[in-house]
């Protein structure tokens, strides 16, 4: 194993920059599904909302994150693309500047400096004399001028010459923002061999959400290198698969199974990787948002074992593997081996049941459109691309047809929410004062949501919830059973924020002006322009269509009546309040 992630780090330790440890995977910011990008924790920095010297001592930082990106998984199997990657970047954090690339001070830098020191990092690491490279600068587009800086430090500053720089329009030379706001900027990009190697952003705008630039007071350098692209040119390799980081992984897989493809072979170094760095972060199998793209990478795998009768031992060494490998860069793995390898198995279990049973139902289609495929997703949670790995000569829609009657089937179920919550149906059904009752346990499931994302983490998501006028009811992701003294702090921060009282106020706004101010929401779910926030006091933000009390001084005292399993990875609580 090389040692790339070190020197990475090590090298910019030098000129200043303050290594900091990799954020989670799974993202703080409820507009983005996963980490992409190694600039999402800074995004206070970069805008200044933050001051980066009062909290971290510095301006200028260095990390190897890691990254989950959707967007290939598709496509991973050929010789290039991953889901889980890991990205070294260095960073600067505008406000003053010192941009020459000999002064190691702790003040941001630009262009200059950024430029250099990754052409130097390069160079010390790889005989670029000997190697192809160009560089791809920002070549101006819709009122965004050209990037003659930029081109200016390559040729007179590294020496490049002209032909080797190549103007690009925004497309590929304009980066950002992830999610729905944020900075972004031109970019500059090293390329080796034919592969984009590294990216470097400098921040000098903000894109807000009617997707207007506007220049940011301070501009910010933000790069990223893909440490796997990285390590398949230092190890002279044209296959990603072939390096260091995947050729244990691969060999595991050739061990147990002499006639694997190449495709399946990559696609199980590339998953299992991903199942243990997210669960690792503390995601649980489920069918929504960042749960659900989990579930499908271990459903990916356990399908083709199941096809090919395989015992747990490829798999157990394969999470082995991933651990021992990452544990010292990475020590959430080893601190959460047994969660990795249960949650996995304990899917696998899980799935085979369904695939057995599936298999029958399967059999008595001749043809799968996707109203059949949808009918045997939502019944026995069988997926399109489980679908297509064990049947694809029956399959006969596309995944815009499939994509469809999801479409339809969550509109419909969104309606089914409201009508339970908001005030309408219920008048129907209960009395007056049931319907008060119900009120109260509504503002209760709130502060119980908050009090468990306070108290367990941020992986809490909700995953259903039902309300009489006896007790509520809430699901929820999280790997394993509450303990008691877990569960008497969840009562006792509700109970707290009842004595505070808190006001609970509804504002009108925009999906993406919510998301922005960090309302629970569900992913992807289609709501209408306006939403209605409920906010109490600032403990609790979620997208509700209410109704809700006024003010959580109404309640009296909260209580947990039990805390029991769904399934696996799903909890749900029972509780009631003082009437
Ligand atoms: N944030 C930039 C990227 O992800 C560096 O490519």
């Amino acid at each position: 194993m090389n040692d790339l992630r070190e020197k990475f780090l090590k090298f910019f330790e030098k000129k200043g920059h303050k290594v900091l440890p990799s954020s989670s995977l799974l993202s703080s910011d409820a507009s983005v599904l996963l980490t992409t990008a190694g600039m999402e924790q800074f995004k206070s920095y970069f805008v200044l909302e933050k001051d980066p010297i009062k909290e971290i001592g510095t301006q200028r930082v260095a990390t190897c994150q890691k990254c989950f990106r959707t967007s290939d998984i598709e496509e991973v199997g050929d010789k290039s693309h991953l889901t889980f990657f890991e990205m070294l970047g260095n960073f600067s954090f505008g406000k003053e500047i010192n941009d020459d690339p000999k002064n190691f001070s702790k003040k941001g830098y630009f262009k200059k400096s950024a430029i250099c020191w990754a052409f130097e990092f390069l160079n010390q690491i790889l005989d670029l004399n000997s190697l192809e490279v160009y560089v791809t600068v920002f070549g101006g587009e819709d009122k965004i001028p050209l990037d003659k800086e930029s081109f200016k430090i390559w040729e007179k500053e590294i020496g490049i010459k002209k032909e080797k720089i190549i103007l690009k329009g925004k497309e590929d030379n304009f980066w950002g923002p992830t999610g729905i706001e944020g900075p972004c900027g031109p970019t500059t990009e090293i390329y080796i061999k034919g592969i984009e190697i590294w990216n470097l952003v400098f921040n000098q705008y903000y894109q807000n959400q009617e997707k207007k630039l506007i220049p940011l007071k301070s501009p910010g350098v933000d790069t990223g290198m893909g440490l796997e692209r990285l390590t398949m040119i230092y190890e002279n390799k044209n296959d990603i698969f072939e390096t260091s980081l995947f050729l244990p992984l691969i060999k595991i897989a050739e061990k147990n199974i002499p006639s694997i493809d190449l495709r399946k072979k990559r696609i199980f170094a590339d998953h299992l990787r991903g199942i243990s760095f997210l669960i690792a972060d503390g995601l649980v199998p489920s069918n929504k948002e960042a749960g659900y793209i989990l579930r499908r990478l271990i459903r990916k795998l356990v399908t083709f074992a199941f096809l090919k009768k395989l015992s747990d031992k490829i798999f157990k060494e394969g999470l082995v593997q991933v651990i021992l490998q990452y544990k010292n860069f990475y020590p959430e793995l080893s601190k959460n081996k047994e969660k990795i390898l249960e949650v996995f198995f304990e899917e696998k279990k899980k799935f085979e049941r369904t695939l057995r049973t599936s298999l029958k139902k399967i059999e008595k289609f001749k043809e799968i459109g996707a109203k059949e495929a949808f009918f045997l997703f939502e019944t026995y949670g069988i997926p399109k691309e489980v679908l297509e790995e064990i049947v694809p000569q029956k399959i006969k829609f596309s995944s815009q047809e499939f994509e469809k009657e999801l479409e339809k089937h969550r509109k419909i179920s969104r309606k089914g929410s409201i009508i339970k919550f908001g005030g309408h149906g219920i008048s129907d059904k209960f009395s007056k004062e049931e319907i008060e009752k119900i009120t109260k346990l509504h503002t209760a499931t709130h502060l119980l949501q908050a009090a468990l994302r306070q108290i367990l983490g941020n992986h809490i998501k909700q995953m259903g919830s039902d309300i009489t006028p006896e007790k509520l009811k809430f699901d929820f992701t999280h790997p394993k059973k509450l303990n008691q003294e877990e569960i008497k702090k969840i009562e006792d921060l509700v109970n707290q924020k009842i004595e505070e009282g808190l006001k609970v106020i509804k504002k009108e706004m925009s999906y993406e002006e919510a998301v922005r101010q960090g309302a629970l929401a569900f992913f992807k779910e289609k709501y209408p322009e306006k939403v209605s926030v409920y906010f109490i006091g600032d403990f609790s933000k979620e997208i509700c269509a209410g109704p809700h009390i006024k003010n959580t001084s109404e309640l009296k005292k909260f209580k947990i009546l039990k805390e029991e399993a769904v399934s696996s990875g799903i909890r749900r609580i029972k509780a009631t309040l003082e009437f």
